[in-house]
């Protein structure tokens, strides 16, 4: 049996601020103990790690990557394997994945695709969502027997027409699946049909610039999406979850829901909180480092996501990690933004962009725990397990030090991208130690971990419902 101790840190959760000692055995918080108090001095370990000063916090739950994901003509850049190491040294402990069903297959074999593409590569524990792209009556059957699997959460997409897209009826009809077996619908809301009308009149006036994808892609089309995913939700008796919510006017949607009592959830992400359309019209087409969808917005809708989250009409901030190297992945769009691959790196910049925003004075200390760990995991079934630090929870562990200084740059950065979209940022704070399971992964800045540590974790059921 291993005995790791963490002595003399501030333990942050969800919850609670205490100055305690923490005690791991076999992978697990065994206990916490006040600092200084007789019973933890009693304790004796196999390692201890001095936390004086520094924060020790609930590994990162990143609930939104796409490793490998197949998309606009490529493959997002960061394999498994890059990608939870980069997670680790970001201070992430778990990523939920999404799995990817072909049109025309079985979600079956997307599925076991994605096991096996994971299993024996990563350095953190993952687990999976699944992105619907077919809904038929075949599917909606298996969505049954995959809730029951540990993959409780399902991703729809309202944009994407011939790609990922699915009909109101199709959404109407897996919510309606959903109510029935526990399953929580993710809906990527944005109008898609109306969007591909205006990329083409774009391209066809040559206004064929990264900017344009944000300015065809309007706040709008994301809040009518967003209002109608509501709607068939409700018809349909369902929970539903909106990923990547980047205007204000999405956010009054959600909150207007959540106001009428409605089983209602919402996530943001850090490129939506930190970045802009002024990105995406930085000039020598270096704008398509910064598409992905939905678009950034102008810098005015920041103020709203943060509002969202500290009143809880937003609960979680995931990175929605799908990055593409710019030189031969984004460049396949150079004269036509159409072509240019959607998504952002960031799996390792979330937990330090957030403690950010807690020294900018946007969240507290507890809230950012809230939003990166305990509320994703309690979101999609992970919860006490993940997310939090309690006797019994997996010891997947950060020691944070809130002071160190940091510039963030793809010099330094270990995700598999040539570019960052935080170059040159400074942030105050960075990642110590990682414990997953009790193993460390980072030490003092070093990984120390190793491809095949991480394990498969099988899901619950959403525990914000009931
Ligand atoms: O641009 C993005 N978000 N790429 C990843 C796919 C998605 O829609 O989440
Ligand atoms: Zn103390
Ligand atoms: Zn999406
Ligand atoms: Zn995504």
């Amino acid at each position: 049996m291993t005995r790791t101790l963490i002595r003399g840190g501030l333990v942050v959760t969800a919850a609670d601020e205490t100055h305690a000692d923490v005690l791991i055995e076999d992978g697990r918080i065994a206990a916490l103990a006040a600092h200084g108090s007789a019973y933890g001095e009693s304790w004796t370990a196999d390692r201890t790690i001095d936390a004086t000063g520094k924060y020790v916090i609930p590994g990162g739950v990143d609930a939104h990557t796409h490793m490998e994901l197949p998309f606009g003509g490529t493959f997002a850049s960061d394999t498994f394997e890059t990608g939870t190491r980069a997670a680790a040294w970001g201070g992430t402990t778990t990523i939920v994945d999404f799995a990817v069903q072909t049109q025309g297959e079985a979600l079956r074999a997307g599925l076991d695709a994605w096991y096996a593409k994971a299993d024996a590569n990563c350095a953190i524990d993952y687990a999976f969502h699944m992105i619907v792209s077919d809904v038929t009556e075949a599917s909606l059957k298996e969505l049954d027997l995959l809730v029951a699997e540990g993959i409780t959460s399902f991703k729809l997409f309202m944009a994407y027409p011939g790609v990922f897209y699915s009909d109101d009826g199709q959404i109407l009809r897996a919510m309606q699946r959903s109510a029935g077996n526990g399953g929580l619908i993710m809906m990527h809301a944005e109008n898609g049909i109306a969007i591909d009308v205006l990329v083409q009149q774009a391209l066809a006036e040559g206004r064929t610039d990264p900017r344009h994808h944000g300015e065809v892609r309007k706040v709008l089309l994301e809040a009518e999406a967003t209002h109608r995913a509501i709607q068939l939700a409700r018809v349909a008796g369902a929970p539903l979850y909106v990923v990547h919510v980047s205007a204000e006017e999405a956010v009054a949607e959600l909150a207007r829901a959540r106001d009428q009592g409605l089983p209602v959830f919402g996530e943001t992400c850090p490129q939506y909180l930190f970045l802009s359309t002024d990105n995406l019209a930085e000039p020598d087409f270096e704008g398509a480092k910064y598409v992905c969808s939905t678009p950034l917005r102008p810098a005015e809708h920041q103020a709203a996501l943060w509002r969202g989250l500290r009143t809880d009409d937003l609960q979680v901030v995931s990175t929605d990690h799908c990055p593409f190297c710019f030189a031969g992945q984004k460049e396949l769009g150079r004269g036509d933004f159409s072509r240019i691959p959607n998504g952002l790196p960031g799996v390792e910049n979330r937990m330090d962009l957030l403690h950010q925003a807690v020294v900018d004075g946007h969240i507290s200390r507890r809230r950012w725990i809230e939003i990166a760990c305990a509320a994703p995991a309690r979101m999609f079934g992970l919860y006490p397990r993940k997310g939090t630090i309690a006797p019994g929870a997996d010891a997947d562990v950060v020691v944070y030090d809130p002071h160190a200084e940091q510039v963030l740059s793809a010099e330094t950065h270990h995700m598999n991208v040539d570019y960052s979209a935080y170059e040159g940022r400074r942030v105050t704070g960075r990642v110590e130690t990682v414990l997953s399971r009790g193993e460390p992964v980072i030490t003092e800045g070093e990984f120390t971990g190793r491809a095949g540590h991480g394990l498969y974790v099988p899901r619950g059921t959403c525990q914000y419902l009931n």
